[in-house]
C-alpha cells in the first residue's frame, strides 16, 4: 500500500500531466479557430471576387438543382436571391428546345468527358433569350461526381457582330457580283455600238475613197497620193476599232463558245507579248451558260494580264478540263512566282475579284507561288446548279 503522502505525490503529477494536456489543447483549439477564421475570410474573397465577375458563375447537385450563382447570375437571368434559395433548376435556364441537348451533355461531363464551351439558347425568367456559351466542369467529392460548376458566358454581343458581318459581308459580295455585271452589259454595249456604228461608218468611208480614186485620173498625183494615205488611215483606224471592240467583248465567246476565245485570246497574247502559250482544251466541248463563261474567260484573261504585268515569265501553259459536273482551268507560269503576302493582302483587289467570279456558283479559285518557279491559278466551277 502506498503512503498518504505518496498518493499525493502521485496525485500532484497527474494533475500537472492533465494541466500540460489541457494547455496543449487549447493551444490546438487556438489553431482551429484561427483555420476556422481564415477559411471564412478566404471563403468570403472568393465570393466577393466571384461576385464582381462579369460572367455567370454557377454550382449544380446532380438533379440540375442550383446550389450556388454569383450576383451577375442571377442578374443575367432575371432571378432574385430569394427565388434562388427557394430553389431554380439548371433546366428552366434553357429554352425547350435545348433541354435534351443540355441533359446529353451533362450526363457526358458527369462521365469525365471534359467540356470544351457549349453554345445555347438561354432564358431568363421573363422569357426573353440570348446565346450563351457554358464551360462545365463536373464536381468530385470521395471520388464521385455530385454535381457541375461552371462558368457561363453572353455571347449575344458577339453573335450579333458575327451576323452583322455577315450581313455586310453578304451585301458586299451582292455588289460586287452586280458591278460586275453591269460591267459586262455595258461592255457589250460599248463594244456594240463602236463596232457598228463607227465600224460602218469607217467602212462607208473607205468605199467613198475607193470611189474618189477610180474617179482620179492619174494626171492628179497629189490628189491620188492624199486619197491613198487617206485610206491607209482608216484602214488602221478600222483595225483599231476591231481591236478595241473585241478587247471590251471578244464576239467569239458569244459566238463561237468559251474554247474558242480562249484559243484566239491564247494567240493574240503570244503575238503582242512574245510569251510563249500553251493551251489545253477538253476534247469535247461543253454546254456552259453564259454568265459562267464570261466569269471563266475574264479570270483567264486577268490571269493572263496579271501574268504580263508581274511574272517577269517566258512561258504559260492553260489547260481546261471537265471532270462530270465540275469544270477546272488551270494558268501557270514560269515566272518569278507571286508571294503568300501577295496572295492574302487585301490590296490584291484583282485577285479579291477573280475569286468573287466565280462565288455566285460555289466555284473556287486558289492562287499559289513558288519562288523564281512560278505562279499557278486554279479555277473549279460547277457546270449545272444542285448536281455534284
Ligand atoms: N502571275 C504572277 N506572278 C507574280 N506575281 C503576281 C502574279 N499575279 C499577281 N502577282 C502579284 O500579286 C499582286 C496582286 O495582284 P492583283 O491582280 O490583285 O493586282 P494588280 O495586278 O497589281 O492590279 P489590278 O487591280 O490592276 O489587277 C500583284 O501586284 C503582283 O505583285
Ligand atoms: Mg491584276
Amino acid at each position: 500500500m502506498n503512503s498518504p503522502s505518496e498518493k499525493i505525490k502521485t496525485l500532484e503529477a497527474e494533475i500537472r500531466s492533465l494541466k500540460s494536456r489541457i494547455k496543449e489543447l487549447e493551444k490546438a483549439e487556438i489553431r482551429l479557430m484561427k483555420a476556422e477564421h481564415e477559411l471564412i475570410k478566404n471563403e468570403k474573397r472568393f465570393r466577393e471576387l466571384v461576385d464582381l465577375l462579369p460572367q455567370t458563375v454557377y454550382e449544380m447537385d446532380l438533379k440540375g438543382n442550383l446550389t450556388f450563382t454569383n450576383k451577375y447570375g442571377l442578374q443575367s437571368f432575371g432571378y432574385s436571391k430569394q427565388e434562388l434559395d427557394k430553389g431554380i433548376n439548371l433546366f428552366q435556364l434553357f429554352v425547350a428546345s435545348e433541354r435534351e441537348r443540355v441533359r446529353e451533355n451533362i450526363h457526358s461531363i458527369l462521365n469525365g468527358n471534359p467540356s470544351r464551351g457549349n453554345e445555347y439558347i438561354s432564358q431568363r425568367k421573363d422569357g426573353t433569350t440570348f446565346h450563351s456559351l457554358f464551360y462545365s466542369n463536373a464536381i468530385i467529392q470521395n471520388g464521385k461526381p455530385v454535381g457541375l460548376r461552371g462558368v457561363v458566358i453572353d455571347i449575344d454581343d458577339r453573335k450579333k457582330a458575327e451576323s452583322d458581318l455577315k450581313e455586310s459581308r453578304d451585301q458586299l459580295r451582292n455588289l460586287a457580283s452586280h458591278l460586275q455585271t453591269v460591267r459586262e452589259e455595258e461592255r457589250l454595249i460599248i463594244a456594240r455600238e463602236i463596232h457598228d456604228e463607227l465600224g460602218q461608218s469607217l467602212t462607208a468611208l473607205k468605199m467613198d475613197l475607193i470611189w474618189m480614186q477610180k474617179r482620179l485620173s492619174p494626171e492628179q498625183v497629189e490628189q491620188v497620193q492624199k486619197v491613198r494615205s487617206m485610206s491607209a488611215l482608216v484602214d488602221t483606224t478600222i483595225q483599231t476599232v476591231r481591236r478595241i471592240s473585241t478587247e471590251l467583248r471578244p464576239g467569239l465567246i458569244d459566238d463561237l463558245g468559251l474554247q474558242a476565245a480562249m484559243e484566239w485570246y491564247c494567240g493574240e497574247f503570244q503575238n503582242r507579248t512574245g510569251i510563249e502559250c500553251k493551251l489545253e482544251l477538253n476534247e469535247d466541248e461543253f454546254q456552259l451558260e453564259q454568265d459562267r463563261v464570261i466569269a471563266v474567260f475574264r479570270i483567264f484573261q486577268e490571269a493572263l494580264t496579271n501574268v504580263v504585268r508581274h511574272a517577269n515569265a517566258t512561258k504559260i501553259y492553260i489547260g481546261l478540263h471537265r471532270n462530270s459536273n465540275l469544270l477546272s482551268m488551270e494558268i501557270r507560269d514560269n515566272g518569278i512566282g507571286i508571294t503568300e503576302d501577295q496572295i492574302h493582302s487585301p490590296k490584291s483587289l484583282g485577285l479579291v475579284g477573280l475569286r468573287e467570279r466565280v462565288n455566285p456558283w460555289g466555284g473556287k479559285v486558289i492562287i499559289s507561288g513558288v519562288k523564281n518557279m512560278g505562279t499557278t491559278v486554279k479555277v473549279t466551277l460547277p457546270i449545272q446548279d444542285g448536281e455534284k
